[in-house]
């Protein structure tokens, strides 16, 4: 079997790139896809939930499928460096692409308010981090502004190879189970990735047989799909929201977004007009969780199935319990939840939350067998 070298080299002809195009790419995607056990068997429904966990890519989160994408495409066009405002998670992406590139990398981050693995990342892989006293949303301006007068590509989301890269995911899932789910679940923040699910998708189920580059109605109707041949199955599409950053809920922009999961921390959605088309399209909805509800699934999905995820990736877990504990996702559907990030991006709040015990003993064989004994469930 050849050696896994990247979801550009293994997705090459869905892709838009060429025999030429230098790939820059450190490995990502192929990530896992789990099938829980006991969160489902405690849930008494007839469900099969899986996670794709996208914290297993190379730099800890899914970002890493638009950012191998974004910086080939970049180097390709002679950029010299690439900017993006983030929560984390894309900086860290930035940074680390930008380094195997051997180009320069700026990211614009919220003063404080991104995970501390993630800050760690965008330093040691030598990017120039901007802290702005302001959130994610007033940097993603800025970016957008900046670019105008800088020698600097944007690798936000907004940047249309970032969807093409992220949209590979759902190719996974689809050959992994043999069809596509009946729902899949997405933590929303931009609205990027549930974009690029969709994208991803319909291309799969499209029978033309000609998904190359810009095919596809979202990227300039060329391909068949823009006149309707979906012959396989596509899943209902469900953004959750972090309840205190939830303009989708709210119908408008949010100026003050707030919530324990930093990576969803935004109020002005760069996909806003292309995420309500994936509800429509799909059949979708939308929803919102509570900070108590993302960090109960957080640690329910830790303890229970050994999977760590972020903050922020536990909300597609947490609304999905929800929509399947009151019906709203039906018995007999196959579910799969995006895990957006890994757990170690943010131990801090891990830690905070976490009531396992540490149980601190001398350094003798009595008094760890007691800890033990005492110990036992
Ligand atoms: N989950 C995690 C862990 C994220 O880092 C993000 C976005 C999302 C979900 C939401 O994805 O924006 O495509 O709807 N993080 C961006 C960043 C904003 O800067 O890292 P989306």
């Amino acid at each position: 079997r050849p050696r896994y070298t990247g979801l550009i080299e293994r997705y090459r002809d869905r892709l838009p790139v060429n025999d030429d195009t230098r790939l820059i790419s450190l490995g990502e995607g192929n990530t896992p896809l789990i099938k829980l056990n006991h969160i489902t068997k405690e849930l008494g429904k007839d469900v099969d939930i899986y996670v794709k966990y996208e914290g297993l890519n190379p730099t800890g989160s899914f970002k890493d499928r638009g950012m191998t994408m974004a910086v080939t495409k970049a180097v390709e066009e002679g950029s010299k460096a690439i900017i993006c405002a983030s929560t984390g998670n894309t900086s860290a992406a930035a940074a680390a692409y930008a380094a195997r590139a051997g180009i320069a990398a700026f990211v614009l981050i919220p003063d404080g308010k991104i995970a501390q693995g993630k800050l760690a990342q965008a330093m040691m892989h030598g990017a120039t981090v901007i802290q702005i006293k302001g959130n994610f949303d007033q940097g993603m301006q800025l970016v957008k502004e900046v670019a105008d007068h800088a020698p600097v590509t944007i690798v936000n989301s907004i940047n249309p190879y970032r969807l093409q890269g992220q949209k590979t995911a759902a190719f996974e899932i689809v050959e992994e189970l043999g069809r596509a789910p009946d729902y899949h679940c997405l933590p929303v923040g931009n609205a990027g990735n549930i974009t690029a699910h969709w994208i991803g998708y319909c291309e799969y189920s499209c029978d033309s047989g000609d998904h190359v580059t810009d095919a596809c109605a979202y990227c300039g109707g060329k391909c068949k799909y823009a006149g309707g041949a979906i012959v396989g199955n596509r899943p209902k599409m469900i953004g959750y929201q972090a309840a205190g950053s939830a303009p989708f809920m709210r119908g408008h922009m949010v100026d003050d977004p707030e919530t324990v999961a930093t990576a969803i921390r935004i109020g002005h959605p760069q996909s806003w007009d292309k995420a309500w088309q994936v509800k429509e399209e799909s059949g979708g909805w939308f929803d919102e969780c509570s900070d108590e509800e993302i960090l109960a699934a957080q640690k329910l999905l830790a303890e229970k199935e050994g999977v760590f995820c972020e903050p922020a990736s536990a909300t597609s877990l947490a609304g999905a319990l929800r929509d399947v504990k009151s019906g709203k996702i039906p018995e007999g559907s196959t579910i799969v939840c995006t895990l957006t990030g890994h757990g170690l991006k943010d131990p801090d709040t891990a830690i905070k939350q976490s009531t396992s015990a540490v149980v601190t003993v001398n350094a003798e064989l009595d008094a760890v067998r007691e800890a033990i004994l005492n110990n036992m469930v």
